[in-house]
């Protein structure tokens, strides 16, 4: 196995294809998930997620790391090439840490639900060159499920940082996000799942750039540039929903608060201050886009109308 990666390679053709695709035929919504959902699951996926079953650790370094890897989890950047031009994080089938059932992406899919991502990582499909798609599991499934011990010292950590290295051609993140992405599947547990699914919300979305800039501010200087540009593309995620006409200054805020964010994170240390001062900002700007959730593509109804559009 090259070091690209079978499906770094995989992604490559596929968003090619995709692009040609998205060329002949434009897309109903502006929304990056749309890009992989199965289309018969299409406003059930973009309205609807799985429930997170986080536990949250004791302690607050235990915690923090939780929450870093949190961040890292729903971030575009923490995969490398192909991967990350077409926007794929761990959550794209992880949803909130489970699985996506709708998951359909050319050249990595079969059936949707399932990915060819067994490759070159675990020993017992090492060399296996056969298109193999799986089921994406949910990481917070039963421990007797589970392939990938999450007790054992370092076995996930190695299969984490083989996914992200090797399998989708990362560049080797900072040990902070490492250790948080370990540490955030470690805390994905069964018994912590409450209810079932919930509707994709701008609050949710928010808090995570919050989260993230929060993080940053309290970061070595490598770690504090990953969660600034985590931040940015969370702020990006939430902008594809406020494309439509009327919310033209609600893109204006958001515009503003992303210069802001890729100012400083030239240097997040120095810059420590003004990332205070950004999320002294933020509560505004947090407010202005709640009031309009409703005229966004947050709202199921709204939504709708525009995937029968
Ligand atoms: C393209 C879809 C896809 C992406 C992106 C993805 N995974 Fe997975 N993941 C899978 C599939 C499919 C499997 C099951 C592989 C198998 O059964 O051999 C899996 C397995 C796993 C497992 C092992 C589960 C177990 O049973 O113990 C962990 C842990 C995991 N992924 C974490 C991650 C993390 C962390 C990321 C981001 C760095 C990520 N995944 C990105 C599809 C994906």
């Amino acid at each position: 196995m090259d070091r690209g990666g079978r499906l770094a390679g995989a992604l490559s053709a596929a968003s090619a294809a995709l692009l040609l695709l998205a060329a002949a035929d434009s897309p109903r919504v502006p929304i990056r998930e749309a890009r992989w959902a199965a289309p018969d699951r299409l406003f059930e996926t973009l309205s609807r997620e799985p429930a997170e079953c986080l536990a949250r650790p004791v302690g607050a370094a235990a915690r923090r790391s939780v929450e870093i890897g949190r961040i890292a989890f729903r971030a575009p950047l923490l995969l490398g090439g192909q991967a990350a031009r077409a926007g794929i994080s761990c959550a794209t089938c992880h949803r909130s840490g489970r699985d996506n059932p709708a998951f359909l992406f050319p050249g990595v899919s079969g059936d949707p639900g399932t990915a060819d991502v067994t490759s070159s990582l675990m020993s017992s499909h090492r060399g296996d060159r056969t298109d193999n798609p799986r089921p994406i599991p949910d990481l917070a499934g039963p421990p007797e499920r589970l392939k990938v011990s999450r007790t054992g010292p370092g076995a996930l950590e190695a299969f984490i940082h083989g996914l992200v290295v090797e399998e989708f051609d990362g560049a080797e993140p900072p040990p902070a996000v490492m250790a948080g992405l370990a540490a955030y599947v470690r805390a994905l547990r069964p018994e912590a799942c409450r209810g079932g699914s919930r509707r994709v919300s701008l609050e949710g979305r928010l808090d995570a750039v919050a989260a993230a800039v929060r993080l940053a501010a309290g970061s070595d200087r490598d770690t504090g540039r990953f969660l600034i540009t985590a931040a940015r593309s969370l702020l990006g995620a939430v902008d594809e929903r406020f494309r439509l006409p009327g919310l033209e200054r609600d893109r204006a805020l958001l515009a503003e608060a992303d210069a802001e964010l890729r100012a400083l994170r030239e240097d997040p240390r120095r810059g420590a201050p003004s990332l205070e001062r950004w999320l002294e900002r933020w509560p505004e700007r947090r407010r202005r886009l709640m009031r309009d959730e409703r005229r966004s593509l947050f709202s199921p109804a709204i939504l709708r109308a525009q995937l029968r559009a």
